[in-house]
């Protein structure tokens, strides 16, 4: 089918052909129509590329759209690698990734935060370019042809999941988890929920319920693995129903042998694709994952968060504690402290330590994980910073150093107002979405600080996704 010439303002379903000239923050390629300049973003294009896409969305001053063919492939383009929506950044030369990357972190600062005069240090390439996640979330799903499969949805949204062979994100024993457990749901003729509804005559408990024999309907596989231990945890996600969660732990087991630490289920009747909440059981072995970070032995929960580079996380805190320049006698808070690694990294370095973290199963990790380290003088507590921030100031006194490592959303408004309150001397920022610290850096340095170093830190090869630590100094 030809594409039609580009519009001034598309409609949805509309194919066009594009000029890609750069890349979106989310990694899409922009393409700018006719004079107004209208703009459409195109996921699956890189700048040089000419494509055929599809609209998907439309609004007033820009349009979303899906590569279907690139008709002419930019000079930089190189082979992909891997059969995998999530690493659309794979046909980039990876020095050229770094560099993106690089100019993305001062683009934001500079023209989201209009802050200047600050120092942008060299990004710190990843240590492994593929095979680097130590956690991967599979969906399953059904194809047309009733076949069950387990692997990642199409990109650019949709509610069909690809089957997968070799996920490169994944190690080869992470790998071997998902083949085991999405064989041993085939051979138990189990079948994947219906995503988006199902049509309107489906009754909520019919999407989101058991399937019609009383057993469960498959969401989700969580595999997750200590990089340091050769461990694995597998976690199923399920609908509510019956299963034999023993016959699935038996198989793991058989297959992955020592490597195996635990096996979980979750049943949730979350109608959205989550693979958080519900209730979650022990099936097998043990409920946390040991992990070692730097000197530290870890041990993380389920529902805790934890770096998903476990190589580059141990870069990303020492860039931290470079930046916090303790110098053995300061109040250190560490907010949003999940299992509480900054935290734990920083205390041979620090006076005291408080963390606070909203997962509790978190911060028990955290506690626990200061106990096994034998480290005394830090507190971890569950709660909203935002609410919790003030009652931490009346508990602890006035941090001297204050270490933020907030969700992609960033700090909201409140808490950096109490951030301000607290006034620390220096504040160093953790952050894994430029475009949302670059409004918190403004005000920051509207209150007085001063934005003295930033250093981007590839945790995400072959994706979009940028982290970077930024460290404020008070004036
Ligand atoms: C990017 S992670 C950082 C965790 C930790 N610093 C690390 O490096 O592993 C953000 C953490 O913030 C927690 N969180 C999200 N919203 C929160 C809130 N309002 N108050 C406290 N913690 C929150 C999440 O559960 C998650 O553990």
């Amino acid at each position: 089918m030809n594409a039609a010439p580009p519009q001034a303002r598309p409609q949805r379903g509309d194919e066009l052909e594009l000029q890609i000239d750069s890349l979106a923050f989310g990694g899409e390629g922009v393409a700018r129509l006719g004079e107004s300049g209208y703009v459409v973003f195109v996921a699956g294009a890189i700048p040089g590329d000419r494509v055929r896409a599809v609209v998907h969305k439309r609004k007033r001053s820009y349009a979303h759209a899906r590569t279907l063919e690139v008709l002419s492939p930019s000079p930089e383009r190189i082979a992909p690698l891997a059969q995998h929506p999530g690493v659309a950044w794979q046909v980039i030369p990876y020095e050229r990734q770094l560099e993106i990357k690089h100019a993305q972190v001062r683009e934001a600062l500079e023209r989201i935060g209009h802050l200047e005069g600050f120092e942008l240090e060299e990004i710190v390439p990843a240590v492994e370019q593929w095979r680097y996640r130590n956690k991967l979330e599979y969906s399953f799903g059904n194809t047309d042809g009733g076949e069950l499969v387990c692997g990642f949805h199409a990109p650019a949204g949709g509610n069909a999941v690809l089957a997968m062979d070799d996920c490169l994100l994944a190690s080869e024993l992470g790998n071997r988890a998902r083949e085991i457990a999405a064989g041993w749901c085939r051979a138990q003729r189990l079948t994947a929920w219906e995503r988006g509804g199902g049509g309107p005559a489906r009754t909520r408990e019919q999407r989101i319920g058991p399937a019609s024999d009383g057993r469960v309907r498959l969401r989700n596989l969580v595999v997750r693995e200590g990089r340091r231990t050769g461990r694995l945890q597998v976690r199923i996600v399920t609908t509510d129903g019956e299963l034999d969660a023993g016959g699935l732990a038996a198989a793991l087991a058989k297959g992955l042998g020592e490597s195996l630490d635990g096996v979980l289920w979750t049943r949730s009747d979350r109608p959205a694709e989550t693979t958080q909440g519900g209730e979650t059981e022990l099936v097998w072995g043990e409920g946390e994952l040991p992990e070692r970070l730097g000197e530290l032995d870890l041990r993380i929960s389920a529902e805790a968060f934890f770096q998903t580079n476990t190589e580059m996380a141990e870069v990303l805190y020492g860039i931290a504690a470079d930046y916090a320049a303790l110098e053995g006698w300061e109040r250190v808070y560490d907010l949003y402290c999940g299992i509480g690694s900054i935290a734990l990294t920083l205390a041979p370095r620090a006076g005291e330590l408080w963390g606070i973290e909203l997962v509790e199963q978190a911060v028990a990790d955290a506690i626990a994980g200061a106990r096994r380290n034998e480290i005394e003088k830090v507190r971890f507590f569950a709660g909203d910073t935002r609410l919790a921030l003030p009652e931490l100031l009346e508990r602890a006194g006035r941090p001297d150093v204050v270490v933020v490592d907030p969700p992609r959303a960033g700090l909201s408004k409140k808490v950096v107002h109490r951030i301000i309150e607290a006034s620390p001397r220096r504040i160093v920022y953790v952050s894994c979405n430029p475009t949302t610290l670059a409004p918190n850096a403004a005000e920051l340095v509207e209150a007085g600080w001063r934005l003295a170093r930033v250093r981007p830190v590839d945790m995400f090869p072959q994706t979009h996704h940028i982290e970077c630590v930024a460290l404020f100094e008070r004036s």
